[in-house]
């Protein structure tokens, strides 16, 4: 379809967006609403429903309700027909689930209808992962004639509390394990794009998940907070901040609810001399400038060899120099605003800082001004070089469009300042050496390590951090373990 035929979401010709609980569109408890707004232009799109404890706890309640509903009773088969049709109806609504996004996010049209590939596909995934649940038999030298065998259950109501980056893939990836395993869930998608979750979760209603099973409390970060101290979860799946991750630990150790957390990163990219450099040069800058730079695994750390970094930068700002950035609904925009104001002024600050510590911005360096560009929040893509390992914009996560480029020499020098942060989320590798390939990858400290391409991801290969980048994997084989319990049953045949 072409971009410019997309139309204007339905779900907008409401102003007031109700969460979703029990299979109805309610209200908060306390009738109160938040502003979602366009942060390319402004525009305030809906009112919605800002949940607090006693909404999280009327969700959590028509979730268990859920779970000891027919949905526990359904056949592993049943649940992947209902996965196999959400996968076709959100294939045939990806349009306004992208325009949701583009117009409450701001990422580029051209950017957010390519997620239908990857949102259909990973329904498909874990739909066939409903029918692959097994427990074991397993031999015991238990004295007598006694069997032994395990049964995998639902970990029971899961919470998901999502980050902004990436609204509907990201409700998508959370809810594909909880049905494919039976459990429940209570998502919370961030505040400032809550709008592709709600009717994503209408769509589940209509390929025939039951009521209950899918609900979603919108809200602020105190509605996140009710929701992962509530004991009716037995699980907590978040992504977002390295902050908020660890209050989320905490708020789940009480009542030992199971957790994963993806956080942020950031992530070196090497560039060897022999690298192909028609692949890498752009492919350094989109790792760090697609989404404006808000994505967790960007690519924020730029190395490269010593012996070709002045024909690379050269090669690097020039390719950054041709990004279009604006307008999202303009089929030919590559880079939208940032999400908010807060967001903006927290890059904006960083590459002061940067200046201020002796970094030299050899490509953008401020906010976009003029026509198109004053009403939103718009974040030239910015390189900076003359960046020392030690600074701060070469050690915190800015998620925003602001590459560090540093050079280096030898293998050994580059892995060890690689991998000299906290984090460990993503990295790249560009050689055309195949043991210099195979060393880099077994001596990066990260969760995915990507060599001659950058953030590849896919439902079969599992994703996620090292250090305070977080833990858990999402999509592989094995991810839906961690929706699962594991009950050991023992039978004395004697
Ligand atoms: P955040 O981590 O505060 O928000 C993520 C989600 O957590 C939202 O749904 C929010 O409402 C919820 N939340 C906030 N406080 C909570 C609490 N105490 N308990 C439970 N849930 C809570 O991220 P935010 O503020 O939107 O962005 C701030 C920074 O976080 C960004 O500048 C970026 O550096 C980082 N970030 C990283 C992401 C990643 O995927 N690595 C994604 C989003 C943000
Ligand atoms: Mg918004």
């Amino acid at each position: 379809m072409e971009l410019t035929s997309i139309a204007r979401p339905a779900l907008l010709e409401t102003m007031e967006q109700d969460m979703l609980i029990g299979g109805r569109r309610v209200a908060a408890a306390s009738g109160k609403r938040f502003e979602t707004r366009n942060p390319a232009t402004g525009e305030l799109l809906a009112m919605v429903a800002q949940g607090d404890a006693e909404d999280v706890d009327r969700a959590v309640k028509a979730a268990r309700a859920a779970l000891e509903g027919p949905w526990r009773r359904m056949k592993p088969a049943e649940r992947q027909r209902i996965m196999l049709r959400l996968a076709d109806l959100v294939e045939a609504h990806y349009d306004e689930l992208a325009m949701l996004d583009t117009l409450d996010l701001g990422a580029p049209l051209s950017r957010t209808v390519l997620g239908k590939t990857r949102a259909a596909a990973l329904l498909r995934y874990y739909a066939g992962q409903a029918t692959l649940i097994a427990g074991d038999t397993l031999n015991n030298s238990a004295p007598g004639d006694v069997l032994s065998h395990t049964l995998k259950e639902p970990v029971g109501v899961v919470a998901a509390i999502n980050p902004w980056n990436g609204p509907v893939g990201m409700a998508v990836w959370k809810t594909g394990p909880v049905l494919a395993s039976g459990c429940t869930l209570v998502m919370k998608p961030a505040e400032q794009t809550p709008l592709s979750a709600l009717r994503f979760a209408e769509l589940c209603l209509e390929a025939g998940v039951p009521e209950g099973v899918i609900n979603v409390v919108t809200g602020l970060g105190d509605t996140g907070a009710a929701l992962s101290a509530h004991p009716g979860v037995d699980k907590i799946a978040f992504t977002g901040s390295t902050g908020v991750g660890e209050k989320i630990i905490k708020a789940a150790a009480p009542t030992m609810k199971r957790v994963t957390v993806e956080l942020g990163g950031k992530s070196p990219n090497i560039v060897f001399a022999d690298a192909d450099l028609d692949k890498a040069v752009p492919a350094a800058a989109m790792a760090v400038f697609a989404n404006s730079g808000q994505i967790c695994s960007a690519g924020t750390r730029l190395f490269v060899q010593s012996s070709i970094r002045e024909e690379f930068m050269e090669r690097l700002a020039a390719f950054t120099r041709t990004i279009r950035v604006g307008d999202p609904l303009d089929p030919q925009t590559q880079i939208g605003p940032v999400v908010s104001a807060p967001q903006m002024d927290k890059i904006l600050g960083y590459i002061e800082g940067a200046r201020g510590e002796g970094a030299q911005a050899l490509v953008g360096g401020s906010r976009l001004a003029g026509p198109g560009y004053d009403d939103g929040f718009f974040v030239a893509p910015t390189i900076f070089t003359d960046v020392q390992d030690g600074m701060t914009i070469a050690q915190e996560e800015i998620f925003g469009p602001v590459l560090s480029a540093f050079s280096f020499d030898t293998a050994e020098e580059v892995l060890e300042r690689a991998n000299a942060t906290p984090f460990g989320l993503g990295s790249g590798v560009w050689t055309r050496d195949l043991s210099t390939a195979h060393r880099m990858a077994r001596g990066i400290r990260a969760g995915s390590v990507w060599v001659n391409c950058y953030q590849m991801l896919d439902p079969g290969v599992p994703f996620g951090g090292f250090g305070v980048s977080g833990f858990g994997r999402e999509s592989g084989p094995h991810h839906i373990e961690e929706y699962l319990e594991t009950k050991a049953v023992w039978i004395n045949l004697d």
